[in-house]
């Protein structure tokens, strides 16, 4: 198979992590016998610094006629002046809105030789397996906002319609059907009216279109004490924009590592857009140290979503799990243990792509 990936490295850690993803995806096309074509465009705070804008319109064309894209991160303190004219984050905002990407789908699983990685205990984590879909083009984050003449009030709108609801829940429920069976769909509906009308769209498309797929409903507050104190109780859950973003960092712990989690956000006949779902880590950028997984599992989401390449995606979460049972750890899942670099990891899955089944 021929395919084009747009990489959008963006600032920090990103282009460390994305050369990792492409690395393993070079290694799939030569095991497995494809063409893979890789463009690199500017996204984020180094596309502001060229060219005056965080989603230049070439990179968004360039996107628009790819098979898939890979981004790495966006932002850092440099662009972090609350009076500047954009912001980084502004242009991956934008390529989601524009590419249509409402599904964000974030898997959270325990890898059982990382268990110990954990701040959370053993018995807590031991067999998680969770997916979140998160609402990526609605909520608070594209309500209409503003700022007072003086300075001093601002707001930010939190909408959501219908249409926006059902479409994301259905989704997740779909994707419920095909796993253990459970939907937990996570608002504040006792106290904002835009949750209540989730909470009745949601509840509708259950009751209508999936029967057959247990569902409960959990405040948000409470959500983020049972996603620690009982994960396993979690199969899919569905959520808005902005309780999603929160939710999966915290959800992080339970693997272990920011860098350990990837993610797709897909829309209908767009591009996929796959992204580790940590961000630019200024702390740790441009010293080898980044965790490559999240990106590279990534890479996985995109061969199996937006290519249809179901054996080279598990090839490469095979040959996650292969480093990682050779005791490779970057430093932040070696428990102060020994660790190798961003580089060395990267390396080290794709050889295995190369080697494992
Ligand atoms: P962050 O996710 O960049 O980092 C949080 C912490 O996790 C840091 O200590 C960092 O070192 C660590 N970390 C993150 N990824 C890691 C990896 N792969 N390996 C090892 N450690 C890792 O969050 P932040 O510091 O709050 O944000 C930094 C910048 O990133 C901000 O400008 C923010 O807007 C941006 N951001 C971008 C994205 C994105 O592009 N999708 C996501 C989140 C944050
Ligand atoms: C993420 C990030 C982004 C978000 C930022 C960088 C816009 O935190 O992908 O989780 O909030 O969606
Ligand atoms: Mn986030």
């Amino acid at each position: 198979m021929e395919a084009s990936f747009v990489l959008l490295p963006g600032d920090g850690i990103g282009p460390e992590v994305t050369a990792a993803a492409r690395q393993v995806l070079e290694s799939v096309a030569a095991r497995f016998g494809h063409q893979f074509h890789f463009d690199t465009r500017p996204v984020g705070g180094i596309a502001i610094d060229e060219f005056g804008d965080p989603l230049p319109m070439a990179t968004l064309e360039a996107c628009r006629n790819a098979d898939a894209l890979i981004l790495g991160a966006v932002g850092g303190p440099q662009w972090d002046d609350p009076n500047a004219k954009t912001r980084p984050e502004a242009g991956l905002l934008t390529l989601r809105k524009e590419l249509g990407l409402f599904a964000n789908l974030r898997p959270i699983t325990a890898h059982d030789q990382l268990i110990d990685a954990s701040p959370l205990r053993r018995d807590l984590i031991s067999g998680v397996d969770i997916l979140f879909f998160r609402e990526l083009t609605g909520g608070i984050y594209f309500g209409e906002s503003s700022l007072s003449p003086d300075g001093s009030v601002a707001t930010s709108v939190m909408e959501y319609s219908a249409g926006e609801i059902r479409r994301i829940v259905r989704l997740a429920a779909a994707a419920a059907r095909g796993r253990r069976g459970k939907l937990t769909s996570v608002d504040k509906a006792n106290v904002l009216e835009v949750s209540r009308l989730w909470r009745r769209v949601a509840a509708e498309v259950m009751e209508n279109e999936f029967p057959d797929v247990a569902y409960e409903v959990v405040l948000v507050d409470a959500m983020a004490m049972h996603l620690i104190s009982r994960p396993r109780d979690f199969d899919v859950i569905v959520t808005g924009n902005l309780f999603g973003d929160i939710l999966t960092d915290e959800g992080s712990m339970l693997p272990g590592s920011l860098g350990l989690l990837p993610s797709a956000s897909l829309g209908e006949g767009q591009p996929g857009l796959y992204e580790p779902i940590h961000g630019s880590a200024p702390d740790i950028a441009g010293q080898d140290l980044a965790n490559p997984l999240a990106t590279i599992l990534a890479a996985a989401m995109a061969l199996r979503h937006s290519l249809g390449l179901e054996s080279e995606a598990s090839a490469v979460e095979n040959a996650v799990e292969a480093v990682l049972d050779d005791g490779l750890r970057t430093k932040d899942i070696a428990a102060g243990g020994p660790s190798v670099g961003t580089q060395h990891m990267g390396a080290a899955v794709a050889a295995a792509v190369a080697n494992t089944s």
